[in-house]
């Protein structure tokens, strides 16, 4: 027998990593809370275990260093695999400072067990996955199917829970008592699935359990969770309260980090997507804006970052919000289906927004009207001149992140920047907005 032996003591991270491990690299997992219970398990049964995940500290236990100085005293020959903030510890095969990257901790996982990216795409997988029940309790419904077994004839699936349809946990647990211990998905769903619930458990810890990096990194899939969310099950409770929490945290980020310049470090060294990232970043730009503007106040710091929130929310994937005109779009290598999306996103996502109880006052029609057309449909280059002030800061804004995020790494001349940025705004209303980006410090 090989399993991975995983010491967590958050069961929400732990649960993750167990679903992730083992539907990407099929491993076996089993969990403790405490290097003082992984060391008790290795002493009986060490030649089981072919991996040792660790976090670095737990609670006051220097779990990562009391594992390797116990497979070091043994010559056990466990890699380790360390996560957690802190300092990379001598004799760990790997260390994943920000824990929910779980694709550099799947890499290294796989590594350390020297699995090819081969070996899993052509690993036999059963048409029916099997998912453990317990994971049908963090969801309220599930992005595709669900099967149940039969009992007495183990080949027969019957199809427990329809795609999106809403379920309760009395449902999951009538089945348990029923002596149900996994439910099947399509195996061609299994990724989908996974990455959904994934990001159900990751919304479900608190800013207390993470670190700075590791909040960025959770926001990050919680945003995409909730645009598919929006365009799944629409503006409800549910929705709103994701909104809610997610535009807190990038409004805290933007007030937190003084210099853009950090701000951007966070970003690319948490490597998230462009659709956050050039959120993040307008809200910052936005806030500056209205900081140092003659009519700006805190109703309209609300207004502004609310827009710069919604404003491509019905985009799911980064090539899709880097497109920016018609001609792009029309030569993109998308499906039909996303053209669409794409050409329409501005009007739904101000369609959602209006909506949403409470929404600052014009901000759907600013949102409709992000690409210069009238009705939110398709891109044009020339805005208006009945464009209001609000919408000229959010087009100055949006149009200055992606000047930033062409050259993310950096230097950031700003003067250079300037000039492109009006070059493309020549008339005096953008000019003026334009002017404030000056003592905007890097
Ligand atoms: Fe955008
Ligand atoms: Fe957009």
């Amino acid at each position: 027998m090989s399993l991975t032996l995983l010491v967590e003591n958050n069961p929400r991270i732990e649960s993750f990593y167990m679903l992730n491990l083992a539907t990407w690299l099929g491993l076996d997992i089993l969990g403790k809370k405490k290097a003082e219970f992984a060391i008790k398990l290795l002493e009986s049964n060490a030649a089981d275990i072919n991996l040792i995940i660790v976090r670095a500290v737990i609670e006051k236990e220097e779990s990562a260093q009391l594992m390797i100085d116990y497979v070091k005293k043994k010559a056990l020959k466990i890699p380790i695999v360390v996560i957690g903030p802190g300092k990379e510890i001598p004799g760990s095969f790997a260390h994943v400072p920000n824990s929910l990257q779980l694709k550099i901790l799947i890499q290294s996982a796989a590594k350390a067990l020297n699995i090819t990216a081969k070996d899993m795409s052509t690993k036999v997988v059963p048409d029916y996955f099997p998912i453990p029940i317990n994971y049908f309790k963090v969801i309220k419904r599930s992005v595709c199917p669900v099967y149940s077994q039969d009992i007495d004839n183990s080949k027969q699936y019957h199809l427990r829970i329809e795609k999106l349809s809403n379920f309760d946990e009395s449902t999951i647990n009538a089945l348990i008592e029923e002596g149900v211990t996994h439910l099947f998905i399509n195996k061609l769903d299994r990724l989908d699935f996974v990455n959904n619930v994934t990001a159900e458990l990751m919304n479900l810890l608190e800013s207390s359990e993470l670190s700075p990096d590791e909040e960025i990194s959770a926001a990050d899939k919680s945003v995409e969770l909730l645009s598919r969310k929006l365009l799944t099950i629409g503006v409800n409770e549910e929705t709103i309260k994701l909104a809610k929490k997610n535009m807190e945290v990038m409004r805290r980020n933007a007030k937190s980090n003084p210099k853009l310049a950090k701000l951007l470090e966070r970003l690319l060294s948490n490597k998230t997507s462009y659709l956050f990232k050039h959120t993040q970043v307008l809200t910052y730009i936005c806030l500056h804006i209205i900081k140092h503007i003659d009519w700006g106040n805190a109703e309209q710091e609300d207004k502004i970052s609310f827009i710069a929130f919604f404003h491509d929310i019905v985009l799911e994937t980064d090539e899709q919000a880097m497109i920016k005109s018609n001609l792009e779009l029309k030569k993109a290598n998308f499906s039909v289906a996303e053209k669409q999306l794409v050409e329409r996103h501005a009007q739904m996502s101000a369609e959602f927004v209006s909506k949403y109880p409470h929404s600052p006052m014009g901000a759907d029609q600013i949102i409709r009207q992000h690409h210069g057309t009238l009705n939110g449909i398709g891109f044009s280059e020339h805005y208006g001149n009945n464009v209001s002030p609000v919408a000229i800061v959010f087009i100055v804004a949006e149009e200055f992140t992606r000047i930033i995020l062409k050259r993310e790494n950096g230097p950031f001349d700003r003067p250079e920047m300037l000039r492109e940025l009006k070059e493309e705004f020549p008339t005096s209303r953008f000019q003026k907005v334009i002017d404030i980006l000056k003592n905007i410090t890097f």
